[in-house]
């Protein structure tokens, strides 16, 4: 990336593979990604649910190898395989240079005990220092995730907390430490919109100030275009398309990223071209489609698409930008300048010169 090749990576992904054995036959989780975070970053991962964004950060971080997970590829980080490293010493750097925020601040903080004391316990996990010293940088993290009485917090159960002070709470615990790397895993989704917006704010305010770098795990781009720096799309277990974040909202190049600008709202838009769903839903990853995983959704598919397996490639002209697409990169950038003239999917088709395949012209309006 010209943005990033001067920047060295603190972690890269290569090749990941994690499949799970179950009854019904291999589950292809996550399916040979490749990706790089650069220090003081964000990565911005993108996709429907079930396309493989959990278990994916989860490796990260070991916690898929008590799920029987079978895995492979590379996960360098300071140098070290995480993919190789021993239990233990993973365990050593859970919480200490890598953290993660969940989606359910109760799947971090247990029920039972004050928030205060858990703090303690996560400092006096890492570091050898007194209880008193523990609690005052706890407090002192509590404030700095706009917790307005930190004290008063710190002697309260995670049940006594709104959503949006639990999840502050979750953020203290996960930076009390302060990792080189946090990876938020859908951190807003359960929150209402305000809400969202203020801890979204804060982790990009704590990401810089900081300097640490961030993985930030969402199915909604609008969480992208506030957060991250860098984007990876994914689909079906698979990185489809992967940009700078400017760059992927200028010249978005995979149909399925489309998809989901086209299913967002956007402000000036006209309400009859606002949120366009995507149609169907996404394929099990036990049972794939052939091809292009995106084929029985795509309304772009050309028959051979169904047959061939397009890998991720750079755009040409573009080595930032990489696209797992087989239509010709003209052809893509004429059916997006179409989509986002206010076309469907059929008009761009055809004006793009592309047969529309007979039962996209019998779906509704932006299947
Ligand atoms: N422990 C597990 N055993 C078997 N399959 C799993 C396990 N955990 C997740 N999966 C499957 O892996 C796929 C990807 O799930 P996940 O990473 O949670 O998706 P996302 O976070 O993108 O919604 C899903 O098909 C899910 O059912
Ligand atoms: S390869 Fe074909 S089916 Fe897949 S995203 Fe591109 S146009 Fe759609
Ligand atoms: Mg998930």
């Amino acid at each position: 990336m010209s943005r990033g090749s001067a920047e060295e990576a603190l972690l890269r992904v290569e090749d990941l593979r994690v499949e799970f054995d179950t009854e019904d036959g291999v589950l292809h989780a996550v399916d040979g990604i490749s990706y790089e975070v650069r220090r003081g970053r964000t990565l911005g991962i993108v996709g429907e649910s079930g396309s493989g964004k959990t278990v994916a950060a989860l490796t990260v971080l070991g916690l898929t190898r008590p799920m029987g997970a079978r895995t492979s590829g590379r996960m360098i980080f300071e140098g070290r395989d995480l993919i190789t490293l021993p239990d233990e010493e993973l365990r050593a750097l859970r919480g200490e240079e890598i953290a993660m925020v969940f989606q359910d601040p109760l799947s971090s903080l247990h029920p039972l005990y004050r928030v205060g004391a858990q703090l303690v316990e996560a400092v006096q996990a890492h570091r050898d220092v007194s209880k008193a010293l523990a609690r005052a940088r706890a407090l002192e993290m509590l404030g700095h995730v706009g917790i307005p009485d930190p004290a008063r917090l710190a002697e309260q159960y995670p049940f006594e907390l709104s959503g949006g002070m639990r999840q502050r709470a979750m953020i203290a615990m996960a930076l009390v430490n302060e990792p080189r790397l946090l990876i938020a895993d859908e951190p807003t989704t359960a929150l209402d919109v305000t809400i969202q917006a203020q801890i979204l704010g804060l982790l990009e305010r704590l990401q810089r100030e900081l300097s640490m770098a961030m993985i930030l795990i969402t199915h909604d781009l609008g969480v992208i275009a506030e957060t991250a720096h860098d984007v990876a799309v994914m689909y079906a277990g698979r990185i489809v398309e992967a940009a700078p974040v400017d760059l992927l909202f200028a010249d978005p190049e995979h149909p399925y990223t489309w998809g989901l600008l086209r299913s967002r709202p956007r402000l000036g838009v006209p309400r009859e071209q606002e949120l366009v769903p995507i149609a169907g839903s996404p394929p099990s990853l036990l049972h794939r489609p052939s091809g292009c995983h995106f084929h029985p959704r795509c309304p772009y598919a050309q028959p051979e698409h169904s047959r061939v397996d397009p890998a991720l490639e750079p755009v040409p002209g573009a080595p930032d930008h990489s696209v797992a697409c087989l239509l010709a990169a003209q052809t893509r950038r004429q059916l997006w300048a179409q989509l986002r003239a206010g076309r469907t999917p059929e008009q761009a088709l055809v004006a793009a010169g592309l047969p529309a395949p007979e039962d996209a012209r019998a779906l509704p309006r932006g299947a």
